[in-house]
Parts: C-alpha cells; structure tokens; sequence
C-alpha cells in the first residue's frame, strides 16, 4: 500500500478526520478531509463528530481544535512545528493597559498560545477581525500579537482607539515593498493580492486584503486573470486547483513558512499508525482560553 492508502485506510478505522491549512506542503492538503484558513479549521474542529483529529498546521491550530473540542483527542503530525508570533506578546503590559482603560478590549490574534488567549476578551482570525473588533462595544482596543493585521483592523476602523504590540509574522513582514514593485513591473496588469499579516506599505499596494480563504474567493471572482500573490506559497495548490485558466505569480520565490512546512505525509501516518503526538492542554487553561475561542465563533456567526 502506498502512504496515501495507509493514511485512508487508518483514517476508517479510527474515525479520524485530516485537517489541513493552505500553508502546508500539497501532498498533505490533497489527503485532507477539510482544507482552509485558521477560521474555517476551528470551525470544523469546534463541530465534527470524527474521535480523531489530525491538525495539519502549526500548534495553536491544534491547542485551538483541542479547546474547542475537549472530547476528542487531537493530534499534531509534528509537535515542534509552531507559530513563532504566537509567543509575541506580554502578559504583565497586557494586566497594565487592563487597569489603565476601564473599558480595554484585548482583541487576540488566534495565532496565540493558550495562556495569551486566557487574557483576551475575544480571539479573531485574519478573516473575521473586521468584522468583530466592529461589533465590540469598547472603544479602546489591544490588539495581540500581530502589529501587522491590528494596524490594518484600525485603519478600517477608525473610530476605536486602538493600542498596538510589537509582534509579527517573519514571514510575512519581511516581504517588501520594493519587492511587490518589482513583481508588479515583471507582471504588467496582475492583481496584488496580499495577507494582512503584511507590512502597511506592502498593504498600500494591494488590490485585495484578506485571509488566505479572502485571497482564494477573490481570485475565483476577478475579471483579471493574472494575479501576484503575497502570502505564503502553499495557497497556489488551491488556486490553481480552482482556477485552472488564471495566472498566479509568487511575489518572491521565498515566501515560506518553515513551520508549516514540517508537516509531511510521513508524519501524517505516523501520528494515525501510533497515536503519538496528542495535544493536551491543562483543563483550567483550556477552560480559560475558550471563552474567548467561543466568543468569535458566536460574534462572526
Ligand atoms: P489565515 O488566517 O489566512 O489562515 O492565516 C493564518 C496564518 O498563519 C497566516 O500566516
Ligand atoms: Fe505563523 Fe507566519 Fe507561519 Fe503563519 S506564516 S504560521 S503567522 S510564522
């Protein structure tokens, strides 16, 4: 039997369902029962039926799935796979704005570990912010840990008062500007079509901003048929999968995310053969960082 049969076969037997995020390698997101942005992935953790979930992404994909599904158990191909921005952010600065502004929403990025989430009054994810910061009633709003996507929220926002955290993608901020321009001169007439993990200079130069689902949707519904695509290149398997007449350029050709990409089929069979790499998540922590988990799956209903 090859990997991929062993995988199919495993998956009936455990009544195992294979999550996987646009980010990882293709050969995993073509095994996977459901594939999408981190939204879509904690909606479907947060419902399935399936005992096992095997979590394709990074860690707080799979801690997420975990919180929002004690029930089940939930496994990482690879445990050391991880979001290095998920950490970016302070606890003790986070209690010191709490006490300086009486009615501070901490607005989490749910690229975060689980003890961040516990201080957060509401998670988002790239595709949702928006529309949840717009729907808090606080006017003063911490955004964690991303610099990147509270400045964009903020833009769009402009009636909160919104507090920043030095916190970033290094995958995405070091995309740059004259790097976009670059590509735009090479591909005369393509969209730019860029995550808002970005910098806010590479976000000036956008035709699209949105999650890697918002990217995809956009693609899909153009009337231009070329496209430079700034996010992370695993987001081109489905693209070109949906799109097999347009015309999809990389910005540069080294938009990756290591993390990510630790995730292999290898792995995948591993995690279903052995039942190895289970994600636990100490009860009073899970049950703390839900409630803010809950609370963005309830406001972007
Ligand atoms: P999405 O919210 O588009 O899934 O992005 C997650 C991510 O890790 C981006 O770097
Ligand atoms: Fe984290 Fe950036 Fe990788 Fe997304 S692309 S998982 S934000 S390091």
């Amino acid at each position: 039997m090859t990997v991929t049969e062993q995988i199919q076969a495993l998956k009936k037997e455990k009544n195992a369902v294979i999550l996987a995020h646009y980010y990882v390698p293709d050969e995993v997101q073509e095994i996977a029962d459901y594939i999408g942005d981190s939204f879509y992935l904690s909606k479907v953790a947060a419902t399935t039926d399936a005992d096992v979930l095997v979590l394709c992404g990074v860690s707080f994909m799979g801690e997420s799935a975990r919180i929002l599904n004690p029930e089940k158990t939930v496994l990482l191909p690879d445990m050391e796979a991880d979001c290095p921005m998920a950490h970016m952010a302070d606890r003790e600065k986070i209690q010191e704005l709490k006490k300086q502004y009486e009615d501070l929403a901490v607005v989490c990025y749910i690229n975060s570990t689980a003890e961040l989430k516990t201080c957060a009054d509401v998670c988002v994810t790239s595709a949702n912010a928006l529309e949840i910061v717009r729907a808090l009633p606080n006017r003063h709003i911490f955004f964690i840990p991303d610099e990147n996507l509270g400045r964009y929220v903020a833009s769009k926002i402009p009636d909160k008062h919104f507090i920043f955290n030095d916190g970033h993608c290094p995958v995405h901020a070091r995309l740059s500007r004259e790097a976009v321009e670059r590509a735009k001169k090479e591909h005369p007439g393509a969209e730019v079509l860029v995550h808002p993990e970005c910098v806010p200079e590479v976000l000036a130069l956008a035709d699209y901003i949105g999650s890697t689902s918002g990217i995809i949707r956009y693609a899909g519904g153009s009337s231009c048929k070329s496209f430079i695509i700034c996010t992370e290149e695993g987001v081109l398997c489905e693209l070109k999968k949906r799109n097999p007449d347009r015309q999809f350029y990389m910005v540069t050709d080294d938009f990756r995310c290591p993390d990510m990409k630790k995730v292999t089929l290898d792995k995948v069979l591993k995690v279903l053969e052995e039942g190895c790499n289970r994600v636990e998540v100490d009860p009073e922590l899970s049950r703390t960082s839900m409630r803010p988990l809950e609370r963005m799956l309830e406001l972007a209903r």
